[in-house]
């Protein structure tokens, strides 16, 4: 699969499967316009360059639209357009429902599901001009399964399914293709992070008796990014061991 020549513009890049969509994508040979929210991404930075990749890397808060539009602005005069798009930023809160403050609530969906917004409908008048365009979200298995004390992350990411749907619906007739990409436990920063408990406990609910990586998910977003995927809209992948069917 190759990307010579396409611009790749992926949020929340700086760590984990953002920076592994990075790579992946570079060595397919793309253009990246590549978003931080805080630190500057300077491991993703040191891959891409050791790739020869031609990159761009802002500082972005998802959640606000002023500057979501200004950065895919200046994707377009760098790289002159938006092939494809990425929304992997997302945060969790976590805490049990009853004691979750409100600002905790607000904080996930912010980012999660109106940081994916704005990056869609800035993103979108690029490429409904150029009648040509692949939108990838970054959803969740908890999306679709729920998990106790992830009432806010579990909503977003329900959310984005029903943002997925929609747009695939309406961007449909202008040649761009939505779909979202909803991983199990991949093992990254957050996941390493966790005590053999609750990693035991998560490998009793996956078939496959593992994690899974950041390639892992890389490689269903390198296929939804390809022509390989042109008639497919509107869907979800998940990729998560079997975790849920
Ligand atoms: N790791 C997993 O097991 C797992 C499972 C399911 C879904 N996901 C989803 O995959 C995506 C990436 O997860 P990860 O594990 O690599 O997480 P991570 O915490 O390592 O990385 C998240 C990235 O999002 C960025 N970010 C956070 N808030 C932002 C904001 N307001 N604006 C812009 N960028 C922001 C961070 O800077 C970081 O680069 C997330 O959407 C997450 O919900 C992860």
């Amino acid at each position: 699969m190759t990307f010579k020549g396409k611009t790749v513009f992926i949020t929340g890049a700086s760590r984990g499967i953002g920076r592994e969509l990075a790579v992946a994508f570079a060595e397919a040979g793309a253009n990246l316009f590549i978003t931080y929210n805080r630190t500057a991404p300077e491991d993703t930075l040191a891959r891409l360059s050791a790739l020869d990749a031609d990159v761009e890397a802002v500082q972005l808060d998802v959640a606000d639209s002023t500057a979501a539009a200004d950065a895919v602005r200046k994707c377009a005069e760098r790289f002159g357009t938006v092939d494809v798009l990425i929304n992997n930023a997302g945060v969790t809160k976590d805490g049990l429902l009853m004691r979750m403050k409100d600002e905790d609530w607000d904080a996930v969906m912010d980012t999660n599901l109106k940081g994916t917004f704005n990056m869609v409908k800035a993103a979108v008048k690029i490429m409904i001009k150029k009648r040509a365009g692949k939108i990838i979200n970054i959803g969740s298995v908890i999306g679709s399964m729920g998990n106790a004390g992830q009432a806010n992350y579990s909503a977003s990411k329900a959310g984005l399914s029903g943002l997925t749907k929609s747009a695939a619906r309406e961007l449909a007739p202008r040649n761009i293709q939505v779909n979202l990409i909803a991983p199990g436990y991949i093992s990254t920063d957050m996941t390493e992070a966790l005590d053999d408990g609750t990693k035991n406990a998560i490998l009793a609910m996956i078939p496959m008796k593992k994690l899974g990586t950041p390639r892992d998910v890389a490689n269903a977003a390198l296929f939804l990014a390809s022509s390989a995927s042109d008639y497919i809209t509107g869907q979800e992948i998940h990729v998560n061991g079997g975790m849920y069917m």
